[in-house]
């Protein structure tokens, strides 16, 4: 006779997919979307969603970390995000420190360096005193550059480069002549960073939301229908591994 005890989780068999550790993405990229979804689906409020998204955020920079992955860009919050009801901003918002307080001795141990991209001075005092405190503590470390965009929209972005732009060519400190698409770049948020070799977006959709648009010029796109808060590392690993049977030809062949 079985004895069934049904109150025993069956443990998932972890799949096991090889990894090329001499072709891992130097840069990644993620939009991390469907915490609300995933919320909801268990009827919780969506600010639930979001406190869960937060803790795969950690986990996410451990597997990167271990990949020797160099960058780790992830949509935090965008321009966009202003317009959701403002009790959901507010916790949005207060996400980053929470994860700083929390996880800041972790990242510190792992060499890990805290940047920002997006319009940091739009953002509120507590939130810019604690990514602040982070990118000054993680200064000096050498191994994954976590950039958060945080308050990030891309066409604004540019907007504000060709206004920069003007502005140096009116002042007599750059010549038109001299523009290029690396001078352009350099007027860019991400003005010293490799451009992104994989961008993943969560959650089914299938869209870019105002992200990197010009950084992502030659960047492989990678989407799944797994939620935000159940982007556990086999689907990031999965990420990976389909990102390494991709030829990329920048327009070559
Ligand atoms: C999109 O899901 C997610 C956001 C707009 C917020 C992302 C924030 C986190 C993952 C947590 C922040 C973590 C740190 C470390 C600061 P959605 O709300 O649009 O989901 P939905 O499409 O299902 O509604």
């Amino acid at each position: 006779m079985s004895i069934k005890f049904p109150f025993f989780k069956k443990r998932k068999k972890k799949r096991n997919i090889s990894l090329d550790r001499d072709n891992m993405p130097r840069h990644v990229a993620i939009i991390m979307d469907g915490n609300g979804r995933w919320a909801q689906q268990r009827g919780l409020p969506r600010v639930a969603g979001h406190k869960e998204g937060m803790k795969v955020v950690k986990d996410t920079v451990k597997t990167a970390v271990k990949h020797n992955i160099k960058i780790l860009t992830l949509y935090t919050f965008s321009t966009e995000n202003w317009r959701r009801p403002k009790s959901e901003v507010d916790y949005i918002l207060r996400l980053p420190k929470e994860f700083l307080h929390t996880y800041l001795p972790e990242l510190m141990e792992n060499n890990v360096r805290i940047e920002t991209i997006g319009d940091f001075n739009g953002l509120p005092k507590h939130t810019k005193e604690a990514v602040q405190y982070a990118k000054d503590q993680t200064k000096n470390n050498n191994g994954l550059l976590l950039n958060f965009a945080l308050n990030y929209g891309s066409r604004l972005e540019i907007i504000n480069a060709i206004k920069q732009i003007n502005q140096d060519i009116n002042q007599a400190k750059l010549s038109i002549e001299a523009l290029d698409e690396t001078l352009f770049s350099n007027y860019l948020y991400t003005n010293n960073l490799l451009d992104p070799d994989l961008l993943i977006r969560t959650s089914g959709e299938q869209r870019l939301s105002n992200f990197l648009l010009w950084q992502l010029a030659y960047t492989e796109f990678w989407f799944t229908d797994v939620l935000w808060p159940d982007f556990k590392e086999e689907v990031f690993n999965d990420a990976l591994h389909e990102y390494q049977q991709r030829k990329r030809r920048y327009g070559g062949i």
